[in-house]
């Protein structure tokens, strides 16, 4: 691994190059009134697949895991500590194949189905509509479905709005009468098909496309909801996915019609190697770490491209990019089901983690929403469970530190940082990544992440003007790069007080340790 003295320069998404050396240099725009980071960008997604649902939040009311009308209260527990503020359902791939009234009515006379996606295991359907609504209610999260376009029919997805929200009286409001609840729900995020460039049906973006334009018609808004149409964006770097979607909506704007989409996704996962050798969790080596960052700093070149086409037809940023799909995918643990995707959780993934949701809050004015994969036992889950056991992982301690930046102003910054190039691959990236925040008391947060084994790195931040007085902090690190929290132990990489920062002449000086995500709060 060499450093190459090359130097990055990120204002606003837009990266300059300049030559240069240490230290890193921070310019926040203190004056600037930036766009809200929404707080849906820390948003999470939970599938059928593998232990996610089944054991992860839903263990049933006869379960001796102590449980909240079948939830498993752990998890529920620490979900509420992070505030989580939306949780996508039921897939992924499975959405495709879901036939929503299958998981509704009494749960003993509901059909069973193959996952044909995930295992190939039986599905009972035992958590459907209901039990789904219910969660979210109950960790006061809005529900971000995902509708079946792959497989399904317009009537199909047309039902399940009305059966959720309408007031009128009807079979579909009758039914859900009859299943328990009188009254409507609100719902406001709906997708239209999962990946139906792939496994939601392999189509071209032309395709979809018009089918997205008959399916979003029928995608209505009733009762009290109003739907923010999200559409199946590009598998990565394919921008002319985007090109397609955002012409046709460009003239479905200029025909009149309302109804297209309101949100288009992005997926984009992190891969050490490749997709037949993903690379371990747990057991990888220095260069696979650096690998896993370099890789994860394409979401910032994923998102400013796509970004930039959108602006071609959308220059007044009216389409939200959702990041409904991100985070680590590692090889499964050895000796579980390869269809079930579970995987440990290190400080790596913290590492990810802040990196991903510093670009997100950096891209806030078109980064409305991001849901990383997947909320519990699957991928990069915020907690693992274990029969009646429960991990929080490094992943969840981010999640907690980020708080402050939920729905907080950004603050736009200028950052130079020293570059590694990741030999072998071809790319770089930046060793330290930042996005700060203001909050409605005036505080500044600002949160930064050092991929850096080995180094400690200086930082000098520019005010720019803004005086601050105090300044606390937190960090997340540990002495192995790939620490973890081993159920049944003592939490090794969890939040600690962080006194590494300070104000001289106006400027804030910060000393970040190796491998480390820090949050500085400053008054
Ligand atoms: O998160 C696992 C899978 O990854 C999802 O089902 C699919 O959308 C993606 O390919």
């Amino acid at each position: 691994m060499k450093t190459v003295h090359k130097i990055l320069l990120l204002s606003m998404g837009i990266p300059l190059f300049a030559s240069g050396t240490d230290p890193v240099r921070i310019t926040m725009n203190t004056d600037s009134a930036g766009p809200v980071i929404s707080r849906h960008i820390y948003g999470h997604f939970s599938e059928h697949l593998g232990r996610c649902i089944y054991g992860g939040l839903w263990v049933g009311e006869d379960s001796d895991i102590p449980n909240l009308r079948g939830f498993r209260k752990d998890v529920l527990d620490a979900l509420k500590e992070i505030a989580v503020p939306n949780l996508r359902w039921p897939g992924g791939c499975f959405a495709d194949t879901y036939h929503w009234m299958d998981g509704i009515g009494p749960r003993e006379q509901r059909p069973e189905i193959v996952n044909v996606h995930w295992g190939g295991v039986t599905e009972d359907n035992s958590f459907g509509t209901h039990e789904f609504m219910d969660f979210c209610e109950e960790l006061g999260c809005e529900p971000v479905f995902c509708g079946n376009l792959g497989s399904g029919t317009v009537r199909e997805m047309a039902e399940w709005i009305e059966y959720l929200t309408s007031d009128a009286s009807s079979p579909m409001t009758r039914l859900r009468e009859a299943n328990g609840r009188k009254e409507p729900w609100k719902v406001t995020y709906w997708g239209i098909g999962n990946e139906s460039w792939g496994c939601g049906g392999n189509m071209q973006p032309e395709f979809y496309s018009h089918l997205l334009k008959q399916y979003a018609q029928y995608c209505r808004d009733m009762g009290g909801s109003r739907l923010y149409r999200i559409a199946c964006g590009a598998p990565g770097s394919n921008y002319h996915w985007t090109d397609v979607l955002m012409r046709e909506w460009a003239q479905v704007q200029g025909g009149g019609h309302r109804h297209y989409m309101q949100g288009l996704s992005l997926h984009h996962y992190t891969i050490c190697h490749d997709w037949s050798r993903k690379g371990p969790a747990v057991d990888f080596d220095e260069e696979d770490w650096y690998r896993t960052i370099t890789r994860t700093y394409e979401m910032e070149t994923l998102v400013t491209k796509h970004d930039s086409i959108m602006n071609i037809y959308d220059p007044e940023k009216r389409v939200g990019l959702v990041v409904d799909e991100w985070g680590n995918w590692h090889d499964v643990e050895p000796g579980t089901n390869p269809g079930f995707l579970f995987q440990q959780n290190t400080l790596r993934d913290a590492l990810v983690a802040g990196i991903n949701l510093n670009i997100f809050n950096n891209h806030a004015d078109r980064v409305v929403m991001a849901n990383i994969a997947q909320v519990v036992n699957v991928l990069q889950a915020v907690v693992l469970t274990q029969e009646n056991e429960m991990v929080k992982t490094p992943t969840w301690y981010v999640f907690r530190l980020y708080l402050p930046h939920h729905d907080a102003t950004l603050i736009p910054i200028r950052i130079q940082s020293p570059e590694f190039d990741c030999e072998g691959t071809g790319m770089n990236a930046p060793y330290v990544t930042a996005s700060a925040s203001r909050n409605t008391e005036g505080v500044v947060h600002l949160s930064l992440t050092n991929a850096d084994l080995k180094n400690s790195r200086e930082i000098q931040c520019d005010l720019e003007g803004w005086k601050a007085s105090r300044v606390s902090g937190e960090i997340i690190t540990a002495d192995r790069m790939n620490a973890y929290n081993e159920f049944g132990e003592k939490e090794d990489v969890v939040i600690r007080p962080f006194d590494g920062a300070k104000i001289r002449d106006g400027k804030l000086r910060v000393t970040l340790p190796a491998k480390s995500v820090v949050m500085l709060a400053l008054k």
